[in-house]
């Protein structure tokens, strides 16, 4: 079959290319992506050669361009991973969040339509059921927690869900939803607190840590996330929504303290700065529908998975002394300049 992954150049859509490519050898993969800062496509470089994909440079929110590809493609799934993603970001410029994360899944929901799909799959975030309080580790999302967003960028993508929906029940279309925590591993653009942390930690520069460093996240290594997705996609009910998350709930403070201790390096490096405006203070997924249903279990331990992620950002340094050069330097100026 034909996919279309949007936003493939990115981190979570890479890796889901990677293990598409690997375990369904027959499909096609045509990747939309309009290269933003967060946008890579020497993330790309070991597929771009093979027959079976297929890179095209293109903004999900052009219509005419989106369609013309849906034309030559007639894919039979489009996954949008396509996004603006950063929290930090959605609270400087909510704008393009509005632009990207909403015109453009209808943008693309629009030639799903007009073209015919099997699927569309809509990325998406436990971020949009808002947080939970840290003393009542009782209390976990699940598919009918309310939605109740904090930042610009949840607010975003809580949107597009209900659109989402929205086409499924006004118009038929086959779409389905999922809802994942925090996901880590290779080529996660440094400004997330993980490649954040290991990138500055390598450099022996400070480390910000929001607030007291008691937010929790609930991280899942990003190969699992990408297993629920193709078995969403392959298995999973049109009109559904589906929880992904690892039961991996962390501190903060606690991932940047086992980083250090991964790299050898200080704890001193430590700064705690300014927390971030209406910081979410917990999230935690109850991933028990996707589990009976579909089966997906994550598979990946923390404790691996983080090495594992050290250790690539550790043999893959061009990677991200390419990214950490050039405009990131005026974003982190921007943003920690005056944290500190
Ligand atoms: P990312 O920022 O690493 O990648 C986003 C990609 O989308 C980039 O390649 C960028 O160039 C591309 N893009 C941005 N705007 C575009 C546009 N208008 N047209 C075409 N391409 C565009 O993000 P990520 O972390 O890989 O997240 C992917 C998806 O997963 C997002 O929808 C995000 O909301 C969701 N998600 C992320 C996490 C996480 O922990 N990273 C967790 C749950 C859900
Ligand atoms: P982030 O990786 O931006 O993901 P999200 O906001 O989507 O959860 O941040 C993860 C957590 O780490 C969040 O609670 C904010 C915090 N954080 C820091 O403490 N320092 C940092 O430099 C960054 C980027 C995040």
């Amino acid at each position: 079959m034909t996919i279309m992954v949007t936003g493939g150049a990115g981190f979570i859509g890479s890796n889901f290319i990677f293990y598409d490519l690997k375990k369904h050898a027959g499909d096609r993969v045509v990747c939309v992506d309009k290269l933003t800062y967060a946008g890579n496509v020497s993330t790309l470089k070991s597929v771009k050669d093979k027959p079976n994909f297929r890179f095209v440079r293109e903004d999900i929110c052009n219509r005419e361009a989106i369609y013309a590809i849906f034309e030559e493609e007639k894919p039979d799934v489009v996954i949008n991973f396509a996004a603006e993603s950063h929290v930090d970001r959605s609270i400087e410029n909510p704008d393009i969040f509005l632009k990207t994360n909403i015109m453009g899944t209808v943008t693309l929901m629009d030639a799903c339509l007009k073209y015919g799909i099997k699927r569309f799959h809509q990325v998406s975030t436990d971020e949009v059921y808002g947080d939970l309080p840290l003393d009542k580790p009782e209390m976990f999302f699940t598919e009918s927690t309310p939605l109740q967003t904090s930042s610009p960028y949840s607010s975003s993508k809580a949107s597009a869900d209900l659109f989402a929906l929205a086409y499924y029940r006004t118009y038929g279309l086959p779409v389905s939803i999922s809802r994942c925590s925090n996901n880590y591993g290779p080529y996660h653009f440094p400004e997330k607190l993980i490649p954040l942390t290991i990138v500055n930690a390598l450099a022996d520069k400070p480390l910000p840590v929001y607030g007291k460093g008691e937010n929790v996240r609930d991280w899942l290594y990003v190969e699992d996330h990408c297993k629920a997705i193709d078995l969403i996609v392959r298995k999973g009910k049109a009109g559904e929504v589906y929880n992904v998350g690892g039961h991996n709930e962390m501190r903060n403070i606690d991932i940047v303290r086992l980083i250090c201790k991964e790299l050898g390096k200080p704890e001193s490096l430590i700064r705690y700065v300014t927390d971030r405006k209406g910081h979410d203070l917990r999230y935690a997924i109850d991933p028990t529908k996707i589990h009976n249903e579909l089966g997906w279990l994550p598979e990946t331990k923390f404790a691996d998975g983080i090495k594992k992620t050290v250790s690539w950002y550790l043999e893959n340094r061009d990677w991200w002394e390419t990214i950490v050069s050039g405009e990131y330097r005026k974003y982190y100026e921007k943003m920690y300049g005056k944290r500190q």
